[in-house]
């Protein structure tokens, strides 16, 4: 196996690897590197779907999503789907956020695998959260230490449409008016890593709506410069999709953005996600 890293701080690509064949050094490294880059690429894998949730397996138990229809016969994997003529909407997953982190356990980590993807566009970028509470001034550290924020699954995944969100209707199956999407949750704004004992500012601009405790103005305020703090380049890699390409991320220390960039053209991924525990405060 080669590991090459994406960037100093964030993300791998790892060679030399047939996911369908992995013995338990191999599965040790590919645990080992997700810990250490947060999000890790193999590229030119022939799978279907059922080698899919094998190989997703190695990372945890698979889960299924509160809001989204699952592939017929596969409970556990969701298709991610912009069809062509789909054009001039909003698209799953296009603004920053960390899947399902208003549910009380958020998923540990989550699993990409590309079907079919634009010659160009349709990348997808990853935030690390760690790197930007290390990069915090110390008084906003301070600030959020111990404050709770508030996370709802209102938007559905779905930002940036043009017309009323509600109106979606993308080839991604969502179902709206689900009570577990709808109802708010509580978070530590500040958590640790389970694994790494990292601290992780653990917000986002999809589903976290304010911050306990504080005036709505002064909430909206500290958010917005919180995503303008984390969402700096130094912060973030960013993966050119191919056919066959899989990605796997550390859900709780990384946000990650679809960029929506590739109208009247297909893009096809298969997800899986893996069930993890509540937020630990730091
Ligand atoms: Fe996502």
């Amino acid at each position: 196996m080669q590991i090459s890293p994406l960037t100093p701080g964030l993300g791998a690509e790892i060679n030399g690897v047939d996911i369908r064949r992995l013995d338990a050094t191999a599965i040790n490294t590919l645990h080992r590197s997700l810990l250490d880059y947060k999000v890790i690429f193999l590229r030119e894998q022939d799978i279907n779907l059922d080698e899919l949730q094998q190989f997703s397996r190695h990372f945890g138990e698979l889960t299924q999503l509160p809001y989204i229809k699952p592939l017929e016969g596969y409970p556990n994997i969701i298709r991610v789907l912009k069809e062509a003529h789909e054009v001039n909407m909003g698209v799953f997953g296009g603004d920053w956020h960390s899947d399902f982190s208003f549910l009380e356990a958020p998923p540990r980590a989550s699993i990409l695998y590309a079907e079919q993807v634009p010659a160009v566009g349709g990348d997808t970028l990853w935030i690390d959260m760690a790197q930007a509470y290390r990069a915090l001034p110390r008084e906003q550290q301070t600030l959020l230490q111990g404050k709770t924020a508030i996370h709802s699954g209102a938007p559905y995944g779905v930002t940036h449409a043009p017309e009323d969100s509600s109106r979606f209707k993308g080839s991604i199956q969502i179902e709206r008016n689900n009570p577990q999407a709808d109802r708010e949750t509580r978070h530590p704004a500040i958590c640790r890593h389970p694994d790494s004992g990292e601290l992780l500012l653990f917000v986002n601009p999809t589903y976290t709506i304010r911050i306990d405790g504080l005036a709505p103005a002064h909430s909206d305020t500290l958010l917005a410069s919180l995503y303008q703090h984390c969402t700096r380049p130094e912060f973030s890699c960013r993966f050119k999709w191919t056919p066959g390409s899989v990605a796997v991320w550390d859900n709780r220390s990384t946000l990650h953005y679809a960029v929506n960039d590739y109208d009247g053209k297909r893009r096809c991924l298969y997800r899986t996600t893996i069930a993890g525990a509540a937020p630990r405060p730091a």
